[in-house]
């Protein structure tokens, strides 16, 4: 083994971890530029109507206000791509917490009280947030995220189902979800004559460039855009948000630097969420426990800004071989928050409601619902026909069982009880796209034998520089400590956001090809190094995102155990455990880590984590990390991540897929069903909280 064939999937440490953990990472509020000011946003008090009256002397006389932005003073703005970011343009209020109004103070404490003191009066008109499956304005959308036909039809589902020997016909729904990262959403702003630089907590600084040239018609050259360390995202990142408009507006109209943070409470209005999904599941199946029919029709909602249709029942499309398929999204547009990306977005819910209905399906027939599946794998992708590149799903559930223990199982339901628990196990399968956008990146070789390389990457702490040091270190053929890398930076070039589990395969290809053609140029090349060194550039927009005649995905399973609480209906996750098929692994440490926080949050998603419309109200009950729980160390307590190893050649130079979404795809699934088999009853209704259980 040479030294380059360990650097690529050795478990390295990650290259930030220090600066993390000693503090000295600086996040986009930690930039205090001299005379920085403070702003804290208003969110609007009504749900459906327009500003009619605005009354800001009581807070400009407040010590410390500089200004009060509202639409009546807020500049003009050119047009957004996305129609959430035209902040103060107008008195419309298309939800409740949309902002309607923006204080800048010389402290954090003074804009508070600033939004505190203005007045504002509204309008109102009656309100709809209500969503249900029989909504009447739900319509059929030209497509779904993504650009995924709303509606696939193969074979004749109905007439199949209504002819198959076994038959499943359930409805499951999942509630509104939000990503919460630790660090809210924030941006620092400044400019410097017709100069803008903002820090922004972002998923990808070159969207947020763009967008801010197109809102204050600047050429995207005079806008620098960093986002050097991000308090995670899970895709309410990937899109800028209204603070760094704000923040960019109110440093524009004082003359001064400004940071906007959003208080927490303010995120679930205006950073998106997981739309809530209502599923109806029709599978129908043979003697032989091989499916004859598979229906999975969803509606979901979406705000009156913008169009957004989680893609839910895509992921059946790829799951199962059936000579009838029929995947189906509707989607109603209710007066409320703009839903938007969050981790999986369609596979996370969608793979919930067809691994809980294949469960369903599995006892209904008698057959071992690991075995259910390995039955019901297609030779080719159900939707496209298009051969798999790879595609490991059996491998995954067989080793997952091995290593779960899975053939001591009693397959009856309540068959366990330790004292008040019902103990129980549950399986359901993942999958995730194989996704790849365009990227530049350059490599330097420098006259003291290290290197630089530059890549607009940002690492939203999934580890990212390590593994595209990893990267570059194997492609030039040196030791990992000889590379320098630069991310973060919109001056860098073109990257796309940390999102869509794409961001190693984007960057890594276009960080592999620099470094290969780097390396031509040092073949080339004899002697001494010029002072600035020698260096290469690659471009992958010819050859990244390009259609391929492969379908390719990672596959993975996950096998939990759970005990019920009898007396107090809560339900508590003794063990989860995933195996994963994503191409080769790149860093077994962060993989890990990618691995078993989605399925944490897979574990969140199955028994806490929930957003409540109050459909009186028209907002979200729970505003904050007490209300909304996500799991803490006391609610994981065996959590095992695994993988197999998968060789494909046609994915990107590195062999690898995407891992940052794949693990909490079907963990949700995996802990119902466990709950099913442990207590004999099915919930079908997220998350399984004690007042649903008991
Ligand atoms: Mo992720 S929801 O693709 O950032």
């Amino acid at each position: 083994m040479t030294a380059t064939d360990a650097v690529l999937g050795a478990p390295v440490e990650r290259r930030e971890g220090r600066e993390k953990v000693t503090g000295t990472a600086r996040y986009a509020a930690e930039y205090p530029q001299p005379g920085r000011a403070q702003a804290w946003p208003i969110p609007a008090t009504v749900v459906r109507g327009r500003v009619t009256g605005v009354d800001t002397a009581a807070a400009l006389a407040l010590p410390g206000v500089l200004a009060v932005l509202t639409h009546e003073n807020a500049p003009r703005l050119g047009a957004p791509d996305d129609p959430t970011l035209a902040v103060l343009q107008g008195p419309h209020v298309p939800h409740r917490g949309w902002f309607v109004g923006l204080v800048v103070a010389e402290s954090l404490e003074a804009a508070r009280a600033g939004a505190a003191a203005v007045r504002i009066t509204y309008e109102t008109e009656p309100h709809d947030v209500a969503l249900t499956a029989s909504h009447s304005g739900a319509y059929v959308p030209d497509s779904a995220n993504g650009g995924f036909p709303a509606v696939t039809e193969h074979g004749d589902p109905d007439g199949a189902f209504a002819a198959s020997a076994t038959r499943v016909d359930v409805a499951y729904t999942v509630p509104p979800l939000h990503n919460h990262p630790m660090e809210p959403h924030t941006s620092t702003a400044h400019w410097d004559g017709e100069r803008l630089t903002v820090h922004s907590s972002s998923q990808g600084t070159s969207a947020v460039r763009a967008e801010l040239a197109r809102l204050f018609a600047l050429p995207e050259d005079r806008i620098t855009v960093r986002a050097e360390h991000v308090g995670g995202g899970f895709g309410s990142k990937g899109t800028p948000r209204p603070e760094v408009v704000l923040a960019a507006m109110a440093a524009r109209e004082t003359g001064r630097p400004v940071t906007v943070a959003l208080p927490r409470r303010y995120l679930p209005a205006v950073v998106g969420h997981r739309a809530p999904t209502l599923h109806r599941l029709r599978l129908g199946a043979d003697a032989g426990g091989r499916l004859t029919s598979l229906v999975h029709e969803v509606t979901t909602y979406t705000s009156r800004v913008k169009e957004f249709v989680e893609q839910a029942a895509v992921p059946a499309r790829v799951m199962y071989g059936t000579p009838a398929l029929r995947t189906a999204h509707r989607v109603a547009a209710l007066d409320v928050p703009t839903p938007s990306w969050m981790r999986a977005p369609g596979e996370c819910p969608g793979m919930y409601a067809l691994e809980s209905a294949m469960d369903e399906l599995a006892a209904e027939l008698g057959v071992d619902p690991v075995e259910l599946r390995i039955r019901n794998e297609p030779e080719s992708e159900p939707d496209s026909g298009k051969p798999f590149s790879s595609r490991h799903l059996v491998e995954c559930l067989r080793e997952g069982a091995r290593r779960f223990g899975w053939e001591d199982r009693d397959p009856r339901p309540r068959s366990r009880e330790e004292g008040p628990l019902l103990i129980g196990s549950g399986v359901a399968s993942a999958t995730y796209p194989v996704l790849v956008s365009p990227c530049v990146a350059s490599a330097r070789a420098l006259p003291d034998g290290g290197f630089l390389v530059r890549v607009n990457a940002t690492d939203i702490g999934t580890g990212a520089r390590t593994v595209l040091a990893q990267i570059a270190a194997d492609a030039l053929g040196t030791p990992l400590d000889r590379v320098r890398l630069d991310v973060a930076d919109s001056g860098i070039g073109f990257a796309p956001m940390a999102g869509g589990s794409s961001g190693t395969a984007s960057w890594g290809s276009a960080v592999h090809a620099a470094c290969v053609r780097l390396n031509g140029r040092l073949a080339e090349h004899s002697g001494r190094l010029p002072d600035e060194g020698i260096a290469a550039e690659a471009d992958t927009s010819g050859t990244a995102g390009a259609e391929s005649p492969f379908a390719r995905h990672a596959f993975g399973a996950h096998f939990a155990e759970v005990g019920v609480d009898t007396v107090s209906g809560e339900v508590r996750v003794t063990r989860l455990l995933g195996v994963f098929a994503a191409g080769r692994i790149l860093n077994a440490r962060t993989a890990r880590s990618q691995f078993i926080g989605g399925m944490t949050m897979g574990l969140g998603m199955a028994l806490t984590e929930d957003s409540t419309m109050d459909p009186v109200f028209g907002d979200f009950v729970q505003r904050d990390l007490a209300a909304y729980h996500v799991p803490a160390h006391a609610d994981v307590t065996d959590l095992e991540a695994h993988w197999v190893e998968e060789e494909d050649d046609h994915l990107n130079p590195m062999g690898s897929k995407g891992i940052g979404e794949i693990g909490i795809v079907g963990s949700a699934a995996a802990v119902g069903n466990a709950v099913h088999h442990a207590t004999g009853i099915r919930f079908r209704e997220l998350p399984l909280t004690p007042d649903r259980v008991l």
